[in-house]
């Protein structure tokens, strides 16, 4: 699009209702900050500029922001005296001169580019003001948009709506689009003459309209525009962004036995072929490479799952992990920080952190890797085609050569060589005839107690 465009994000609510010491659009769906999840739908949208209005606990939301997208600027709101009155906290960024202006809030999180889009090109039709409506079931506490055929004559918010105003369900979503050419002039303008004392961006479409200007409504699903004000509302919105994640899976090829009990992040990438048996958590940076197979209760973080690995039952993947094609996680296995070479197998009860293992290598039942010190974390790595035997202690730092073996039960703390057997524990011995002389003495002593 030839158009330059600056979005606008309004984050300065203080979020009272969801009784929490972080600023609201800092609560995450799918693991990440709501306000993300809209800067990322400003990028998707080919916005040129991000500007985010902030008010209370503005550090915390500049370096949020900062994080997302290094270009976009932060302007603080130090009163909260309405809407209008935010967006004008960005005069700066709107004097830059941008063709497009979307005005968007932060904690709507379910907005879609393609909701954008189109107040796009309803501006480069030549609106002066594109706003978002929908059809509320129950319209109470919203602006309703009066219009007049095609055009949208003003939005009456609900302190200031008649009763017959009131009947009406179609509603301001709260997003908007100006024309960059009139933006300033239209805010400028706004007044805090109403019933709430507040300079409401509402107004600006009245009065573009006394200025003959054309202002358009444009109707998007109702779900996208849900804001987000309590922890319920917070839940609600990430069990319908979930939904919408595990359809587009689905669709793209992933198998799911019971999608409502597999929750994804934002940045999942789960490839076609993938099967996901019940109960499985991807936290966030993880990626599932095709053919893959991971079985219930699994949790992962921080992973890259290779080609047709298999994972758990209740296998832990955790950060910095990578499994290669053909790796077998199995139950109650975790995983840290380790690079797993193909086809090499942590089937039981395993911890394996801040190591590589080998190609074909065998890690037997219950073996850890003792990689803390109570200071320090040291590695451990292990070659290809070795065998570690169950019941293992391997203390970090420790290297065991390709091909080796360690004996069962042992406590590893030197270098196994290649093709070597490394056994570290105490002998076995066998003393004839002692079992019948311990059963003997034991006999005794318990006719002696029960005579007493
Ligand atoms: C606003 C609209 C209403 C619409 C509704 C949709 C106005 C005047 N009204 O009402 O027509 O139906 O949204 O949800 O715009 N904010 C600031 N600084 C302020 C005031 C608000 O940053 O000084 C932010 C809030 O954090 C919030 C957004 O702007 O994200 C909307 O403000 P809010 O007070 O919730 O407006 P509503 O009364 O819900
Ligand atoms: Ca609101």
């Amino acid at each position: 699009m030839a158009r330059t465009c600056l979005s606008l994000i309004l984050a300065a609510g203080e979020g009272t209702r969801m009784r929490s010491n972080l600023p609201k659009v800092l609560h995450e769906v799918a693991n990440i900050p709501m306000v993300s999840h809209v800067m990322r739908v400003c990028s998707a949208a080919e916005s040129d500029e991000v500007a985010v209005v902030a008010g209370k606990g503005s550090e915390l939301v500049i370096d949020v922001v900062e994080k997302e997208n290094t270009s976009a600027s932060v302007h603080v709101q130090t009163e909260r005296l309405g809407t209008a009155h935010a967006v004008l906290a960005a005069r700066e960024a709107i004097e830059q001169g941008c063709d497009d202006i979307l005005i968007l809030f932060g904690d709507t999180p379910l907005l879609t580019p393609e909701t954008l889009t189109q107040m796009r090109e309803v501006l480069s039709d030549g609106a002066a003001i594109v706003v978002v409506g929908f059809y509320a079931n129950d319209p109470t506490g919203y602006g309703r948009l009066l219009e007049d055929g095609d055009k949208l004559i003003a939005i009456r918010e609900h302190a200031e709506a008649t009763e017959e105003e009131r009947s009406i369900k179609f509603c301001n979503g709260g997003i908007m689009g100006l024309s960059g050419e009139h933006a300033l002039v239209l805010l400028d303008a706004v007044d805090n003459k109403n019933a709430k004392g507040e300079y409401y961006l509402t107004d600006v479409v009245e009065f573009a309209n006394s200025k003959s200007l054309s202002v358009k409504a444009l109707e998007a699903p109702e779900a996208e525009l849900i804001g987000v004000n309590t922890r319920n509302g917070l839940a609600e919105v990430e069990m319908l962004w979930q939904n919408t994640a595990r359809k587009k899976l689905m669709a793209s090829g992933v198998t799911m036995q019971a999608p409502e009990t597999v929750f994804l992040s934002a940045d999942t990438i789960i490839e076609p072929d993938v099967e996901l048996e019940p109960n499985v958590v991807f936290g966030p940076k993880v990626v599932v490479k095709s053919g893959a197979k991971i079985k219930a209760f699994s949790h992962f973080e921080g992973v890259v799952v290779g080609e047709n690995a298999d994972i758990g039952p209740f296998a832990r993947l955790r950060p910095g992990s990578v499994l290669a094609s053909n790796t077998k996680v199995g139950n109650f296995v975790e995983v840290k920080n380790a690079k797993v070479h193909e086809g090499a197998k942590i089937n039981h009860l395993s911890y394996v952190g801040d190591a590589e293992i080998g190609s074909k290598t065998n890690i037997g039942a219950g073996t850890i890797t003792c990689n803390y010190d109570g200071m320090n974390k040291h590695k451990t790595t292990i070659g290809a085609g070795a065998f570690i035997g169950s019941n293992s202690a391997l203390v970090a730092p420790v290297t065991i050569g390709d091909g080796a073996y360690v004996a069962s039960g042992s406590v590893i703390t030197d270098d196994v060589p290649g093709d070597a057997l490394g056994i570290g524990r105490g002998r076995q011995a066998n003393k004839e005839g002692m079992g019948e002389e311990i059963r003997t003495r034991n006999a005794a002593l318990k006719a002696e107690r029960s005579a007493k």
